[in-house]
């Protein structure tokens, strides 16, 4: 049975710091779980461990701490990929074979789903197969993982996992963001699976379950894709580099705009975040502008506490995090 679930989820467009916020809670909860919830390997958590940087992309972060961790039904697979991260994961003395567990209705990225994707120019999309994997579950044409030879070592059933033991205590790790939601984002310059909280409760556990909603966003904002997202002013090009703006997947250089708090409302809402982490706070303190956009007025505040104060007062109900990358989870309000 299910004690409590916690959930983290991203506010913008992906790449707000939640593997390292998945990090810090894992190392620090007594999560008997954690489980990746939507997405595949189009995704990339970088976490240091000390001085050591890792990247994990579809295994879910929490297993770098010991914690049982589980590819939920939600999430597509690339097998190849997946063996290559367990890898990767055991070379750094983690008991990977034994805690990473994948749900046997998890749906396979094919070769075929990574040539198609090989090919899109539309949308910009990571080229990892994610979104024709989506579609042909939904189109009732996919294999799943329990059809895969391979994988069945690491196969669970998720109801058997989280109803026949007592206790579960749950840490849900989503991937992309709120604006690349194939619903709440910009369509079609979206990702083919739901990042909202939603899409947590649908991988096995009951809302009255949730106990805390984890909101990760970015001081300011950023975005990889086809669409134009960057103003032209050459700020932004200072943020990219003070803040390291480049994809942790594909190594793009990520577009970026200051932090529009009319969106960040709207997401707040739309998950019922209970705990704000804004983080790469000292990207802005090393630029020395502090901006947002309220509606379409750029508001410019004449120090970091005036922004704080800004947004507190904006979001009076929770509970603020402000803090700086790696997420050391900072100063709280
Ligand atoms: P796809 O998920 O690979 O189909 O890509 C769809 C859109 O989501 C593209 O704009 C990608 O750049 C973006 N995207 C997918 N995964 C991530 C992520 O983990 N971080 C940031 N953007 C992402
Ligand atoms: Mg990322």
């Amino acid at each position: 049975m299910i004690d409590y679930a916690d959930v983290i989820v991203d506010l913008q467009q992906g790449d707000s710091g939640k593997g390292k916020i998945a990090s810090l809670l894992a190392s620090k909860g007594d999560y008997t779980h954690t489980v990746r919830y939507n997405g595949s390997n189009n995704a990339g958590h970088t976490i240091y461990l000390g001085e050591q940087k890792i990247v994990t992309h579809s295994i879910p972060v929490g297993v770098l701490h010991g914690i049982r961790s589980v590819i939920g039904p939600g999430c597509v697979l690339n097998v190849e990929h997946f063996f290559k991260e367990l890898r990767t994961l055991k070379d750094i003395g983690i008991d990977a074979d034994n805690l990473v567990k994948i749900a046997s209705n998890v749906h396979i990225i094919t070769s075929k789903h990574l040539e198609e994707d090989g090919t899109d120019t539309k949308v910009g999309t990571t080229r990892r197969g994610n979104g024709p994997a989506y579609r042909d579950k939904y189109d009732r044409k996919g294999i799943r993982a329990s059809d895969v030879d391979k994988l069945r070592p690491y196969l669970i059933e998720m109801y058997d996992e989280l109803y026949n033991e007592k206790g579960c205590r749950i840490l849900f790790e989503g991937a992309q963001g709120f604006y690349l939601d194939v619903d709440w984002g910009d369509y079609p310059y979206v990702t083919s699976s739901h990042c909202t909280v939603g899409s947590a409760v649908m991988n096995g556990v009951p809302p009255q379950k949730i106990r805390k909603v984890y909101g990760a966003a970015k001081i300011y904002e950023t975005y990889v894709g086809t669409k134009k997202f960057e103003p032209e002013d050459t700020v932004f090009q200072k943020i990219r580099e003070a803040g390291n703006e480049y994809g942790s997947t594909t190594g793009r250089p990520r577009q970026c705009n200051w932090l529009n708090v009319d969106n960040l409302t709207k997401a707040v809402n739309v998950n019922g975040v209970t705990d704000l982490i804004i983080s790469k706070v000292d990207v802005l303190r090393q630029i020395g502008v502090w901006r947002l956009y309220r509606g379409k007025n750029l508001e410019t505040f004449s120090n970091e506490n005036e922004m704080l104060n800004h947004l507190r007062e904006t979001l009076p109900q929770i509970k603020i995090y402000w803090s700086d990358d790696p997420v050391g989870i900072g100063r709280s309000s």
